[in-house]
């Protein structure tokens, strides 16, 4: 069975601009040289990461929508589910500033994932959901392992019907963190 598209109506059309708008609406507000200052950073904090299980360090940026550039590394456990990625961690991160109360919820302009190796990679789907409860929408982009832009992309198109706080805003009326706290 097919999936209703109707079941979706609640994502406003905004939302699913399509991957070049975006990206052209990124490049006008913030610069054309904002995905590479994105991909220098995480390049440059990617070896701060501490992968001593799976060799795989990953270092990552996120852009607010006041243009300010977080960075976070992957930091693993012992016992491996503890482990913490790296666009969580720049997430988090930036949350620990204060940008919430800031900003809002919704406070992801873009996030960039710089690979140990400069092979494809992308956020894993525990960070897109991360990503997606702070975002209606973003650039999604890969930065090479020596700060070069490899991939961009949109949350839209490689998350699409997502479970998020628009459902709950649709289903129940109810607005939760949507809004810069005063
Ligand atoms: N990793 C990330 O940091 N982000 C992702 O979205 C994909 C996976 C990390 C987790 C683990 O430390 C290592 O990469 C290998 O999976
Ligand atoms: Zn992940």
């Amino acid at each position: 069975m097919k999936i209703n598209p109707e079941i979706f109506s609640h994502i406003k059309e905004e939302h699913l601009l399509n991957e070049q708008q975006l990206i052209e609406q990124i490049y006008e507000e913030f610069g054309m040289g904002i995905l590479l200052k994105m991909a220098q950073k995480a390049s440059e904090v990617k070896n701060n990461a501490y992968a001593p299980y799976s060799n795989y360090q990953v270092g990552a940026s996120v852009l607010t929508i006041d243009e300010q550039i977080f960075t976070g590394v992957n930091a693993e456990a012992v016992s491996y589910t503890q482990t913490t990625h790296a666009e969580e961690s720049a997430i988090r991160n930036a949350i620990s500033t204060g940008v919430i109360r800031e900003l809002g919820q919704h406070f992801i302009a873009a996030i960039l994932y710089a690979s140990p190796d400069s092979e494809f990679g992308a956020p894993c789907g525990h960070c897109r959901q991360i990503i997606s409860d702070h975002a209606e929408n973003c650039v999604v982009a890969q930065g090479t392992a020596d700060g070069d832009l490899k991939h961009v992309t949109t949350l839209s198109l490689i998350f699409p019907f997502s479970f998020s706080v628009l459902t709950f805003e649709y289903n129940y009326g109810v607005n939760i963190g949507l809004e810069p706290m005063t």
